[in-house]
């Protein structure tokens, strides 16, 4: 009665099939009970968000906030957290209108996406004019400034945007920033984790969908540095802005898959396809699918709500018409949606030993929890069985240096046996991450 289990998402459900033998892992679809009909409550039924742009001076727009209320439950500022409206003169920070942003979100219940720290667009004129270390003082300044201000408000941000080259380089856009040296971005990651340890840290960009793409390439390889060499990265944005000349690649799927192979989270972070009616339906769906396809794809904003609100507006790339109304294309990202998403669980023989009317299970559910510079804390909370034997692994260099509600056992140094010690099903660890923040990987059994 051996199950492996394995986490997919920040509280992830991780098996419930019963009375089995370890098989092999695969790609199922999580269940779709009943549809929702809402793109949030469609996207939650596989642990994922949906979320949507929303600029400030908008939030006094009775029907854009009727939209906004019933269907997202993630938002990005589109211009409210970008370094000119956040810091317009040195060293003197700006949030209203963010705050307007977050404080209406937070009221219901919605979580947000910081965008962004740093960027080579949207300065503010004083950091346009600087170069060298005065530029990159103040770059990390403004960083730790803002995710300071933010902290614990904030589920992702987008700590760097847009500092790879089109076309065929594969190489690094110039710009102020990058002339301060070419660790600015990974300077910035470390200036944001200590910062606001609990957000996770994104890298976003745009044309990076087509996995054989150069540009796709040179940010593959540099999250790949960065999970080599412990720099702090947790997700890479896709921004995803698609049109005719620039539509959505057949091998999406595959680049998402293999950056979330790396070991970072993806999001699509600004979708929206010009165009309109099936043509666009089809775009739309084949996105979401994708997503849906990746278990760490954990979420998808779209850049705006109604057609009329987005920055390419003649282009109507958003899911509701000027007036508010569905378009082809909110039906199809609905219905994919719920259609369900995958996350990894293991094929598992029935084992005729058990009877089949009151089977035992094992269902293993981590949850992050606190977070310090050099350590975490996570729980495992256990279902189906009060007979449970639980391995947690964790990656080198992590090490358990404390645990709760369990008395464990060790394996190796790195693979910890918890059994019930009669506190329950639920129990804790402390992990010092060495630089390495993925989380444990978590298996479970019936005793
Ligand atoms: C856009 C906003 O939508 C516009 O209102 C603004 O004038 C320019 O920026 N990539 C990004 C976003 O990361 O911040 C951009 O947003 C769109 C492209």
């Amino acid at each position: 009665m051996t199950l492996t289990t394995k986490s997919v998402a920040r509280v992830a459900l991780v098996s419930t099939l019963v009375a089995a033998a370890a098989g092999a892992a695969v790609l199922v679809a999580s269940p779709a009970s009943g549809a929702a009909s809402t793109l949030a409550a469609a996207a939650q039924q596989s642990g994922r968000y949906f979320g949507t742009a929303v600029a400030a001076n908008k939030l006094s727009d009775s029907t854009y906030v009727g939209i906004l209320n019933r269907e997202f439950d993630m938002v990005t500022a589109e211009n409210e957290m970008k370094m000119d409206a956040t810091e317009p003169n040195q060293g003197q920070f700006s949030y209203g209108n963010a705050d307007r942003i977050v404080n209406q979100a937070r009221s219901q219940g919605k979580r947000v996406r910081g965008h962004a720290l740093a960027w080579h667009s949207q300065q503010p004129g004083w950091m346009q004019r600087m170069e060298g270390s005065a530029l990159r003082q103040a770059m990390l300044n403004h960083v730790t400034q803002v995710a300071s201000y933010y902290r614990g408000k904030i589920y992702a941000w987008d700590v760097v945007n847009e500092a790879f080259a089109d076309g065929s380089s594969g190489g690094r856009r110039d710009s102020n920033l990058q002339r301060t040296g070419n660790d600015w971005i990974e300077a910035a990651f470390r200036a944001a984790r200590a910062a606001d340890p609990g957000a996770k840290l994104c890298y976003n960009d745009y044309n990076t969908d087509n996995w054989s793409h150069a540009k796709t390439q040179g940010v593959y390889r540099m999250v790949q540095d960065f999970k080599s060499r412990g720099v702090p990265i947790d997700c890479v944005g896709f921004q995803a802005h698609f049109n005719s000349g620039n539509p959505v690649p057949s091998n999406y799927h595959t680049t998402l898959q293999n950056f979330a192979n790396l070991g970072v989270d993806v999001q699509i972070t600004e979708l929206d396809i010009e165009g309109s009616g099936s043509s666009q339906a089809e775009q739309f769906k084949g996105v979401t699918q994708a997503c849906l396809a990746v278990a760490r794809c954990t979420g998808i904003t779209v850049w705006g709500i109604r057609d009329s609100d987005s920055w390419r507006a003649s282009g109507t790339p958003l899911l509701f018409d000027r007036n508010g109304n569905k378009k082809a294309a909110y039906n199809a990202v609905l219905d994919a949606l719920n259609a369900g998403g995958t996350t990894t669980v293991p094929t598992t023989p029935t084992d005729p030993t058990t009877d089949p009317q009151n089977p035992e299970s094992c269902t293993a559910t981590y949850s992050e929890g606190e977070k310090w510079s050099d350590r975490f804390n996570g729980q495992v909370t256990v279902s189906g069985t009060d007979n449970w034997v639980v391995t947690v692994t964790v990656g080198s260099p992590q090490r358990i240096i404390a645990t709760w509600n369990t008395s464990p056992t060790w394996e190796t140094a790195n693979v910890m046996t918890a059994r019930p010690n009669g506190n329950g099903n639920t129990f804790g660890f402390t992990i010092q991450h060495g630089g390495n923040w993925n989380w444990p990987s978590i298996s479970c059994r019936v005793a």
